[in-house]
C-alpha cells in the first residue's frame, strides 16, 4: 500500500514528496554472484526490480523517476554483458510501446543513442512518437549511453552550434541537457553499499539530497522506497540558504 497519496504536496519548499526520484541501480552484478548465477541474470532480475519500483512511484504520485540503465563507460564490458542488457531494454521497450499510452505514462532514453543498435533506435523512435501523443505527469527516464560529463560537453557544444542561443547562464545551459523542461532530482538513491556519484546527472543533482542503502538493487523493494522517501522528507533542504 502506498505510503502518501496522490493529493499530497509534491516537491518544492516545506515539502513531502520528491517529485523527481533518480536512482542508480547497482549491484546486480554481485546479487548474480552471491547465488553463483552469471552477472547477466542479476541485470535480468534489476530489469524486474525497475519494473515494480517505477510502478510504485507511480502509485505514489512521483512525477519523474530517472535510472541509470547504461553508462557511457559500461562498454568496457564483456560483450556478452553488454548485450545481454540492450536485450533487456529492447524487451522493455516493445512492452512499453504496448502499455505506456493505457498506463499514460511517459518514457524517454536520455543519453547518446546514435551509436545504439538500429533495432533499439528504431523502437526508442517509436516511444518518442507515443510519447508526443501523451497528456501525462508521470515519466520513466532511462539513462542510456549517458555520462554527466559528456551531457555537459554536448549542451555547450549544441548551445554554442544553435544560432538563436541566449546569453550562456546555467538557465540557458539546462535546455540543451537531456532533461531539458525537467525539474532536477530532489533524491537520488545509490542502493549496494557504494557511496558515489559515478558521472551520473551531475548537473542537475546540484542540490539533490542522496540516499544510500546496502540492498542490492535486485532486492530493493517497496519498503525500501518507503525508506527513502521518509529519510528524504526529514531532510532540511536550504540550497545553500541559511536555516529559517
Ligand atoms: C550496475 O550494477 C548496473 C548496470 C550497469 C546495468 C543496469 C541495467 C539494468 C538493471 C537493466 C536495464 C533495463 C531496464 C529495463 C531498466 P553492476 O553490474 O555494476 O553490479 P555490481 O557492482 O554488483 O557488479
Amino acid at each position: 500500500m502506498a505510503l502518501f497519496g496522490r493529493q499530497e504536496k509534491t516537491a518544492g519548499q516545506g515539502t513531502v514528496l520528491p517529485r523527481h526520484i533518480a536512482i542508480i541501480m547497482d549491484g546486480n552484478g554481485r546479487w548474480a554472484q552471491k547465488r553463483g548465477l552469471p552477472r547477466t541474470a542479476g541485470h535480468a532480475a534489476g530489469a524486474e526490480t525497475f519494473r515494480r519500483i517505477a510502478s510504485y512511484c507511480r502509485d505514489l504520485g512521483i512525477e519523474y523517476l530517472t535510472v541509470y540503465a547504461f553508462s557511457t563507460e559500461n562498454w568496457k564490458r564483456s560483450a556478452e554483458e553488454v548485450s545481454a542488457i540492450m536485450g533487456l531494454l529492447k524487451k522493455y521497450l516493445e512492452e512499453a510501446i504496448e502499455k505506456m499510452r493505457r498506463e499514460n505514462v511517459r518514457i524517454r532514453i536520455l543519453g547518446d543513442t546514435s551509436v545504439l543498435s538500429p533495432e533499439l533506435r528504431e523502437l526508442i523512435a517509436r516511444v518518442e512518437a507515443i510519447d508526443e501523443t501523451l497528456d501525462t505527469r508521470t515519466q520513466a527516464n532511462l539513462c542510456v549511453n549517458y555520462g554527466g560529463r559528456d551531457e555537459i560537453v554536448r549542451a555547450v557544444k549544441a548551445w554554442q552550434a544553435d544560432p538563436g542561443h541566449g546569453e550562456l547562464t546555467e538557465g540557458e545551459l539546462s535546455k540543451y541537457l537531456y532533461t531539458a523542461g525537467m525539474p532536477d532530482p530532489d533524491l537520488v538513491i545509490r542502493p549496494s553499499g557504494e557511496e558515489r556519484v559515478s558521472n551520473f546527472l551531475l548537473w542537475q543533482s546540484a542540490y539533490s539530497e542522496f540516499y544510500f542503502t546496502d540492498t542490492l538493487w535486485p532486492d530493493f523493494t517497496e519498503k525500501d522506497m518507503d525508506r527513502a522517501i521518509e529519510a528524504f522528507r526529514k531532510r532540511d533542504r536550504r540550497y545553500g540558504g541559511v536555516k529559517k
